[in-house]
């Protein structure tokens, strides 16, 4: 019994936690990826993006890793967001579209 409390509890923190993503019910990563400008590049449909400037990354399915390293460095077209994001935003969007990617 005494655990409830504490579970509806985690419950609203959650909550509160989801909504500083910027408004509205969207996955936070999803308006991530779109406000960094991702979605106009590439086609993820996790995100709702259909960008076709890079790489389809549902095609691609890189791994976390790979997009690490692109998001970090950019090149051959891309941007690098090493200022726009810290290393730890940017390891947590990438296992995000490692994760997410072709699986829609
Ligand atoms: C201005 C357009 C543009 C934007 C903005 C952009 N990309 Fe890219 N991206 C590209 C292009 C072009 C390539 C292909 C680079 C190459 O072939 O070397 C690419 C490549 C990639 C790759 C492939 C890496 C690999 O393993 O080959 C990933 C993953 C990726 N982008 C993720 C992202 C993410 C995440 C964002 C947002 C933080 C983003 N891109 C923003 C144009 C863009």
């Amino acid at each position: 019994m005494s655990a409830r409390p504490l579970a509806a509890l985690a419950c609203c923190v959650g909550l509160v936690a989801a909504g500083c993503g910027g408004g509205g019910s969207k996955d936070p990563r999803v308006e991530q990826f779109a406000s960094l400008g991702c979605a106009s590049c590439h086609t993820l449909a996790a995100a709702d993006a259909t960008g076709r400037v890079g790489p389809n990354l549902d095609t691609l399915r890189p791994d976390a890793t790979a997009v690490e390293r692109q998001v970090t460095r950019g090149g051959g077209g891309m941007p690098s967001f090493r200022g726009r994001l810290s290393p730890a935003e940017i390891r947590t969007l990438a296992r995000w579209v490692a994760r997410v990617a072709g699986r829609r």
